[in-house]
């Protein structure tokens, strides 16, 4: 059977970044002790409100059909709680919804580029960007995201790799899975390269309201100088421990969304007023647990850092924001994929190696920082028994 050239660009993405994760898994279902910190889900369940929000809603009939736009009343909160925290004037025809980032990100990538276009990412990146750009035909640039800078996007970084290909740069801040958030004068150098070289900025902000205390979050779609080509894309999965819900949403220049909504129309054929509603009042009476999660994790990763410093060669990357934290495993003169896999062998504790997340990333870990206090310090001293145990193979004689 033959199939689209779609199906060959997305094919082999995906699959073997998830081999360790699926190993671990497999082996705990077969009873092996085993610490998984692979990937990352909120740590709190649904929050009561939000379940009750949907129940009434879905008691009340909100089961009919909707429009390619989403709920007027959901994108009116979202309109003006932008306009809140971005300073800007939003209104409902800024806002396109969709179940989730993901899907609002792959809309908007079939809106900004195509094939024979570039578009440029930081490298390391969250695992699906590479399918999503190249779902449109385009090409993935990776733009070094380097530790001496904090993992944060340097705009001659991405000057040096602008071309007349280029369509768009995709951001993400707070950044999966670095945890670094852009500063002001970052954000503002990368939105004058977008302005001089008429790009698109695309700014996926899931993490937003997993800031840790003590750092500050902007967007790019608080600059008005770029507010004719920024499109930020977010949801309540990790805001509101919602993740199964599929709530997200795209919010940017009108004309954009006006050209965007045949293909948000043929994709969903319209969103679920019941989630929406469910939405709106979760916006408007923001997240009961947010904060708590940010104040744990944050807490998590201190804790790992503190002690994996204190007892090991290992060196930890602190996040300032978002569910994970980085381990920089060279010390032991290992790769993150020995590293990672012969920790899981001898240890059972599960770990991402980093080279699922990009090209830069092979001397990190990336460890989820969101299972329970107890079985952190348990992972914890596994890892750092286990890194003690590593013996450096001697220089070779001069
Ligand atoms: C950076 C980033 N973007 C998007 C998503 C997907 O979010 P959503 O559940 O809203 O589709 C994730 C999920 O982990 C993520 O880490």
């Amino acid at each position: 059977m033959r199939t689209t050239s779609i199906t060959q660009r997305l094919a082999g993405l995906g699959g073997a970044k998830w081999d360790l994760h699926l190993a671990a898994r497999e082996r705990r279902e077969r009873g092996a002790d085993i610490i998984e910190m692979t990937i990352g889900e909120p740590d709190v369940p649904l929050p009561d409100q939000l379940a009750d929000h949907a129940i009434s809603a879905l008691r009340a009939g909100r089961t009919q059909y909707s429009n390619g736009r989403g709920e007027d009343d959901l994108r009116d909160a979202l309109a003006e709680a932008y306009a809140q925290r971005r300073g800007r004037t939003f209104d409902r025809d800024n806002v396109l919804c969709f179940p989730g980032t993901q899907t609002a990100l792959y809309a908007v990538m079939q809106g900004v580029a195509e094939t024979g276009d570039n578009v440029l990412v930081g490298d390391p990146l969250y695992a699906t960007y590479e399918g999503v750009i190249r779902s449109t035909g385009a090409d993935m640039v990776p733009v070094p995201l380097r530790a001496e800078h904090g993992f944060r996007m340097q705009a001659e970084d991405v000057a040096e790799r602008i071309t007349e290909k280029t369509r768009a740069i995709l951001l993400n801040t707070p950044h999966n899975p670095t945890g670094a958030i852009l500063q002001k004068q970052e954000v503002e150098a990368i939105a004058a390269l977008a302005v001089k070289h008429d790009l698109w900025l695309i700014s996926d902000e899931v993490y937003e309201d997993l800031v840790f205390e003590g750092t500050e979050f902007i967007s790019p779609l608080s600059l008005p100088d770029v507010a004719d080509r920024v499109i930020a894309v977010a949801s309540i999965s990790k805001s509101h421990a919602a993740p199964g819900l599929r709530s997200g949403w795209a919010i940017g220049p009108k004309a954009f969304m006006d050209a965007l909504l045949p293909v948000s129309e043929t994709m969903l054929f319209g969103n679920q007023p019941f989630i929406a509603d469910m939405t709106a009042a979760a916006i408007r009476e923001g997240s009961p647990v947010a904060a708590g999660m940010a104040k744990r994790y944050a807490a998590r990763a201190a804790y790992l850092a503190d002690r994996l410093q204190a007892e090991t060669d290992l060196r930890v990357h602190r996040p300032d924001a978002g569910m994970f934290a980085l381990v920089d495993v060279s010390p032991l003169g290992m790769d993150c994929d020995s590293f990672a896999w012969t920790l899981l062998e001898q240890t059972g504790v599960a770990v991402m190696p980093g080279s699922s997340f990009g090209e830069h990333m092979i001397d990190w870990v990336r460890i989820a920082l969101t299972i329970p206090d107890d079985a952190m310090a348990q992972a914890v001293d596994r890892i750092s028994t286990f890194a003690q145990s590593v013996v450096l193979d001697p220089e070779p004689d001069a």
